[in-house]
Parts: C-alpha cells; sequence; structure tokens
C-alpha cells in the first residue's frame, strides 16, 4: 500500500514539473476563468495564475450581505435545469428557491394611482408571453424581435379574448411587455434583437427562476473548487487569484512556437504565459480590444465584437420595516407600471426619466421585507450616477403616485453600477441586428488564436463566447471548461 501510494505520489509530481514549463494566464476570476482552472486543475495542470482587475473574486457574480441574509448584484437566478451545468452541477446538493414569475401575476399600476381592471390585463399578458414562447419556436425568423411580436400581436388583437379591451390599456400593456423583453435581454430595444440570432441560442427548460434563497449565487463557486459536497476533493483555486491586476497589454507571436505570450498590467507587472484565456466581458473587450492586443486581434474577430450586442441592466434593494405590499391573504409577485404621458412627462421634467426604464418590483425569494427593483435597456448612465439617497426618493416617489398612499420610508439600500465600472462597462452580451447582418455570433468572439505549431496561445472564454447559452451564467462556465479542453487536449 505505502508503495503504491510512494509511486502515485512520484507520478504526480513528475506531470506537475512538466507543465511548469508551460504557465496559463487566465484574465479574470469570474465563472468562466474559474470554470478554465478547474476543468485545468482537473487534469493535473496546475500551474496557472489568474489576473483580476477588481479587489474580489466573482465578477459578475456579486453576492453580498443585505438585511438578514445575502444578496445577488449580479447573476441571481438559474435560468432553467435541463443541460444547464449549474444546475446539473448542483442539484443534489443544494435545495433551491424559486421566483414565481411563470406561475403568478404581477400587480398592474397606472402611474396616476388609479386602481386598474386586473382580469383584462391578465387577458392581455397570456396572448402576449404566449406569442413571446412561438417566437422561440419559430421555423426561419426573420427581422427583430420587436416586428415579429407586432405582427402576431396584432393578428391576435383581432381574436375575440382581446376584443372588448380598451385600446389605450393594450398600447400601455404593449410598452410594458416590450419594457418586460428589454430588460431579460440587456437590449435597449427590441427592435435590434434578432430573432434568428435568438433562435439559434438554446435554452434550458425548466424552471427559469431558481434561486439561491439567502446564500447568494456565490454558493456556486464551491461547486466549481469542489469544496462542495465534498471538502476533502477542493481544488484551491482563490490561491492562484491575485486581485488588483488591471491587464493592460497581451503580446503574442503566431509565427514563432518558441515565444511566450506577455502579459502587461496596470501597475506595470507582467507576466509571460505558454496559453492565456481571455475572460472579461464583451463590453470591455468592444472598449479595449485595440489597446488591449498587440498585433491586433484578426479581422472577423473585431467584426464580431464591434456587432454582438452588449447591454445593462440594473437593480435596487430595499429593505422595509414591513411588507405593506401585502394584503390580508393577497399572495403578490410584484408592481409593474403602466406609466401614462403626463407622468412620463412629470418623470422626465422633475429628472426621473430613469425611472420609465423599470421593468418592475418585486419580491425576494426568502426575504419577506425586500423589494426589489429591475431595469432594463443601455440608457442607465443617469440611474448610476446618481446617488443612493436619490434613488431610494424617486423609488418611493413612484411608488405613492401609483399606489396612490403614502408609505414608510425604506429601512436600508443597495443598488447596482455595472455600466460604469470600468471592468465591465455592462451587463450582459445579446445576439443584435447588427450581428445578424455581419452574419458573426459567439463563436467568432471564441475563435482561438493558434501558434505555428498549432497550440491555442490566445483563448477566449466569457458568457459571450458561448454559442449555446450566451448571456446566461450557464453559458459563461460552459465556455471555460470549452477553452480548459482545447488546452488540455493539445497536451493529449
Ligand atoms: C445585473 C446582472 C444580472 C444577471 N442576472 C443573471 C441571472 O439571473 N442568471 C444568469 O444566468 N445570468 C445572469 N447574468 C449574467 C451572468 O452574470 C454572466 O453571464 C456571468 O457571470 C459572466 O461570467 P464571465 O466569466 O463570462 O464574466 P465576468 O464575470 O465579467 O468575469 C470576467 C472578469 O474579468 C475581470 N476583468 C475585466 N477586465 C479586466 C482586465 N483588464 N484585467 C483583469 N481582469 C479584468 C472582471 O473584473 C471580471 O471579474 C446577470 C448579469 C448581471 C450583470
Ligand atoms: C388615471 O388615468 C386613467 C387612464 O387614462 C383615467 O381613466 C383615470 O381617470 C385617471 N385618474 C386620475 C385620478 O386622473
Ligand atoms: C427606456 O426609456 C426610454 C424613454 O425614456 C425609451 O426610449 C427606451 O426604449 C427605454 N428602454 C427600455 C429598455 O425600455
Amino acid at each position: 500500500m505505502w508503495c503504491r501510494l510512494a509511486f502515485i505520489l512520484t507520478f504526480l509530481q513528475l506531470s506537475t514539473a512538466s507543465d511548469m514549463d508551460n504557465p496559463i494566464i487566465i484574465i479574470g476570476s469570474g465563472l468562466s476563468g474559474f470554470a478554465a482552472a478547474r476543468r485545468l486543475m482537473d487534469n493535473d495542470i496546475n500551474n496557472i495564475v489568474i489576473l483580476e482587475a477588481e479587489n474580489r473574486i466573482g465578477g459578475r457574480i456579486n453576492s453580498v450581505r443585505f438585511s438578514d441574509g445575502i444578496i445577488d448584484l449580479g447573476a441571481q437566478w438559474v435560468h432553467g435545469q435541463k443541460n444547464n451545468l449549474i444546475y446539473e452541477m448542483t442539484r443534489n446538493n443544494f435545495d433551491f428557491g424559486t421566483t414565481p414569475f411563470e406561475e403568478m401575476y404581477s400587480t398592474f399600476v397606472l402611474t396616476n394611482g388609479t386602481k386598474t381592471d386586473q382580469k383584462d390585463i391578465r387577458k392581455i399578458v397570456d396572448v402576449a408571453y404566449k406569442i413571446i414562447d412561438d417566437i422561440d419556436d419559430l421555423e426561419d425568423p426573420q427581422g427583430s424581435i420587436g416586428e415579429t411580436f407586432n405582427k402576431k400581436f396584432d393578428k391576435a388583437l383581432k381574436s375575440s379574448k382581446l376584443k372588448n379591451i380598451e385600446p389605450s390599456v393594450i398600447e400601455l400593456m404593449k410598452e410594458n411587455i416590450e419594457r418586460n423583453y428589454n430588460g431579460y435581454t440587456a437590449s435597449n430595444s427590441w427592435y435590434d434583437l434578432s430573432a434568428k440570432k435568438n433562435s439559434e441560442e438554446g435554452k434550458a427548460s425548466g424552471n427559469q427562476y431558481l434561486t439561491w434563497k439567502k446564500q447568494g449565487f456565490k454558493t456556486f463557486f464551491n461547486f466549481l473548487t469542489k469544496k462542495a459536497p465534498n471538502p476533502a476533493q477542493y481544488l484551491n483555486i482563490e490561491s492562484k487569484v491575485q486581485l488588483n491586476k488591471k491587464v493592460t497589454n497581451i503580446k503574442y507571436n503566431t509565427k514563432d512556437e518558441t515565444s511566450n505570450v506577455a502579459v502587461t498590467c496596470s501597475d506595470g507587472s507582467s507576466y509571460s504565459a505558454k496559453h492565456v484565456i481571455f475572460t472579461p466581458s464583451l463590453g470591455v473587450l468592444k472598449k479595449y480590444h485595440e489597446s488591449l492586443f498587440s498585433p491586433a486581434l484578426p479581422q472577423q474577430k473585431i467584426l464580431a465584437i464591434k456587432n454582438y450586442g452588449f447591454g445593462t441592466v440594473g437593480k435596487v434593494f430595499l429593505e422595509f420595516e414591513h411588507p405593506f405590499w401585502l394584503e390580508q391573504g393577497k399572495p403578490f409577485l410584484a408592481y409593474e407600471f403602466l406609466w401614462l404621458e403626463q407622468d412620463k412627462k412629470e418623470a422626465k421634467s422633475t429628472n426621473r426619466e430613469w425611472m420609465i426604464n423599470i421593468t418592475g418590483i418585486y419580491v425576494v425569494d426568502q426575504f419577506p421585507n425586500l423589494l426589489e427593483v429591475f431595469l432594463g435597456g443601455s440608457n442607465l448612465n443617469e440611474f448610476e450616477t446618481f446617488s443612493d439617497s436619490k434613488i431610494t426618493e424617486d423609488c418611493m416617489w413612484l411608488l405613492e403616485k401609483s399606489l396612490s398612499k403614502s408609505l414608510p420610508k425604506p429601512k436600508a439600500m443597495t443598488r447596482t453600477k455595472w455600466l460604469t465600472n470600468d471592468n465591465f462597462l455592462g451587463a450582459y452580451s445579446y445576439g443584435s441586428m447588427d450581428a445578424e447582418k455581419a452574419n458573426i455570433g459567439p463563436k467568432d468572439i471564441a475563435e482561438s488564436i493558434l501558434n505555428a505549431d498549432e497550440s491555442p496561445i490566445l483563448l477566449f472564454a466569457g458568457e459571450a463566447t458561448d454559442e449555446k447559452y450566451p448571456s446566461m451564467a450557464h453559458g459563461a462556465v460552459r465556455s471555460g471548461f470549452r477553452a480548459a479542453d482545447e488546452i488540455v487536449k493539445f497536451y493529449e
């Protein structure tokens, strides 16, 4: 037994010694960076350095303490179960919660505070979401999601179900549906969303809104490092991370197979590696690809970086003493706002235009005293530059106005700033009309750059490089595995 163990140990040492010559740098400690490290280490490739610009690990997973638990400023829901790597890696060892967006209706309120007939509105919601489901399954989709929706919705309006509903309500609801769709996809307009690109993406079926209850999405990092479910298998990926290392230049040479990639950081430090996996967001690539890479990236990749969509969403969490939104015995999911023209005008003239982009104010699973404001679009600059106190006051203004009563002030608030953070520059990617016209997609962003000996020296991972689930957290994980596999394959 001893003997055998000694033999195995020597063998292990030998194999790690050999990869000393082939250091790997992963840029970014988000889901894709950690997934890549995990897959490399699973294959006994341990000579890894992860360079992270922020002072924390996680990237667009940012679980923070709030109220009496942990909430998510970044990804919050596990979207789907079947073929969802995140769900599959955790299902047997984590008991998920859910936000019942698909089982319950929101409470729709007119911004002037007059109560409105929820029954009519629910009929519109049913018809609209049926159309949106159908768009996902179209055989040969043409044009934008917005145009496709309008065509089908106009047809549905002529059907009996919606015939007696007041046209003004239908118009208000149409705006609401668009706002929700934009919020979900981080696009500023559904006329900029390609129906074709949308249909090329996969969708993990099953519950689309699983939550991490009070523990936050960062729980998943324990599964990536194998701390969970069995701590004995822990891979110490955290120890490979160097924080506050903002990469400013990546110099590579495709002609000379003996040359390493040189990575330089803003603090002047530099690193040398045989393989570099680049994972920062498409927003970072759009703004910095010219200064980041020397020589310049291939034309096709630049075309893809420029044309694939990247948008923003925002969130505000408000904590209250009591859940004023609960009426005795009535279940509650969310407020959604039907903006009347004069209220839009008032919002604009009082510096509250950002509020028109709120998709809804939702309950938060397991936090009975919290509300979550969600907003979509790429025009979130104002929202992000306003102070916390103004944002809170504005939220209360809208709630009091639409519910037509005075309400208690929140005890605490926290909010996001993804767009103005130079290490993200937005929230997630989307299949834009420009992407369709340029005939590019995540695959072109993903394409590795090979050396003369076919070794992948510069690899691209991250949410926007995943062909099947771009934008999603599980897409990010998949992309990290994919990039690591390319390196592993090279050494086989
Ligand atoms: C508000 C919000 C809500 C979301 N909600 C959901 C959801 O509910 N469900 C879901 O599935 N997905 C959701 N997403 C998407 C999900 O968060 C992402 O798909 C995923 O986390 C992206 O991981 P990544 O590794 O590709 O990128 P990132 O997490 O962005 O990782 C890249 C890392 O690179 C670092 N970096 C950037 N520039 C540099 C540099 N120059 N040098 C060094 N490091 C650098 C960044 O700081 C970051 O840590 C949401 C995203 C946001 C922002
Ligand atoms: C609010 O707007 C609705 C729809 O336009 C209208 O029917 C109602 O009278 C308005 N209420 C007030 C108080 O102005
Ligand atoms: C945000 O609101 C503006 C109007 O103020 C509108 O033009 C834009 O389309 C909205 N964006 C989204 C994502 O709803």
